[in-house]
């Protein structure tokens, strides 16, 4: 690289320098600007760093008198840059700080605040509810096994009451050509997981999604949760299924509540029966109550003794042991708490809807 060829610098070359230098730094507003200032005079190949080289061609007298000119001049404007960045940075605070001066006066923008999916809420109530009564909460599979959403439930392949349960099924093909694959239509699959796991005494409740091959209206979806419950022990009886389910009523619906049994069939129960809890909208009366459709009663599960043959599916002792088990979907509970008329609100993600819970 080529340096430019040095003048033989002079006392009048060295003043000049410096005062313009002076006066331009002085006029500077920037950083970037005061940095370019830097490298015109103090750089490399900068006015005040070429005339310094310039040097070597003086005489010896001359180079002692106006080097020492030159390295003063070079430290006051070292000196002067260095004030005058400092004096910058500050200016650019002081004015930043004023611009962005916070004003407390000013009411706070609300912050968006989310919240717990009305289902979740209800769900969560539910096992509460039976939490406090000693209950476990467990969950399983959504994509299940036709052995144990069926066959475990005392529903053969072929056989009628698998009409109840409109199901979708999953496409497997299955090496042995015995094995089904679905998405559970209930949640009772997992009254024969949990046994097959467990030995009594066996107390928890199962929430969780199912599905089902449903034309949808204002009270089916195709996919909606249930929570689904399960006591085996030693001497449990239909006592005990009904002191539970009512002590659940209670706590969910209020301490007036009165509740109602009536038989029903599930495959995987004997006897088997829905519940209904007194409408708590006409406080039963019914007359002209669209909560209960004029009957004072509200069905809300279905219930009902484990069937001996469940019980030996996983190996339990019959003389042993029985237990109850039920079964409620939750929306369906929402609905009838907060009145809500289409179940399909649940799942349409509106947040006008979802907002009110
Ligand atoms: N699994 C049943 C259903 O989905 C409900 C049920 C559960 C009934 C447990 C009795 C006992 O309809």
């Amino acid at each position: 690289m080529t340096e430019p060829s040095a003048q033989p610098p002079t006392e009048q070359m060295i003043t000049e320098i410096t005062n313009t230098a002076t006066a331009e730094l002085d006029s500077l507003q920037d950083l970037e600007a005061i940095d370019q200032w830097r490298v015109l005079y103090l750089g490399r190949r900068g006015t005040l760093t070429t005339v310094l080289r310039g040097l070597a061609s003086l005489e010896v007298d001359q180079r002692r008198t106006i080097g020492a000119l030159a390295n003063q001049v070079k430290n006051t404007l070292e000196e002067r840059l260095e004030v005058r960045v400092r004096q910058i940075s500050e200016e650019a605070l002081t004015l930043s700080a004023s611009r962005d001066r916070l004003d407390v006066t000013l009411p706070g923008r609300p912050a968006l605040e989310g919240r717990l999916h009305p289902t979740t809420q209800i769900v969560r109530e539910i096992c509460d509810a039976f939490v406090a009564m000693g209950f476990g909460v467990v969950e399983g599979p959504e994509v299940e096994w036709d052995h144990y959403n069926f066959e475990m439930l005392n529903i053969p392949k072929g056989h009628p009451a698998r009409d109840m349960w409109n199901t979708l099924w999953v496409d497997y093909e299955d090496p042995t050509g015995e094995k089904a694959m679905l998405l559970r239509t209930h949640t009772s699959p997992m009254q024969a997981r949990v046994m097959e796991n467990r030995e009594p005494p066996i107390r928890v409740v199962v929430p969780g999604k199912c599905y089902r091959y449903e034309a949808t209206d204002a009270t089916h979806e195709w996919h909606f949760y249930q929570v689904e419950g399960l006591a085996v022990g030693e001497g449990i009886t239909f006592a005990d299924l009904k002191g539970t389910l009512y002590e659940f009523a209670r706590r969910m619906f209020g301490e007036e509540r009165k509740i109602r049994f009536r038989c029903d069939y599930f495959p995987f129960v004997e006897p088997g029966v829905d519940m209904s809890i007194d409408c708590f909208a006409c406080q039963g009366e019914g007359d002209g109550c669209r909560i209960c459709r004029d009957s004072g009663w509200i069905e809300i599960m279905g219930a009902g003794m484990i069937h001996p043959k469940v019980l030996e599916g996983v190996g339990y002792d019959t003389e042993k042991y029985t237990g109850f088990a039920f079964g409620m979907g939750p929306e369906r509970i929402a609905m009838l708490k907060y009145g809500i008329d289409d179940i399909r609100h649940f799942y349409s993600n509106d947040l006008r809807f979802l907002r009110q819970f």
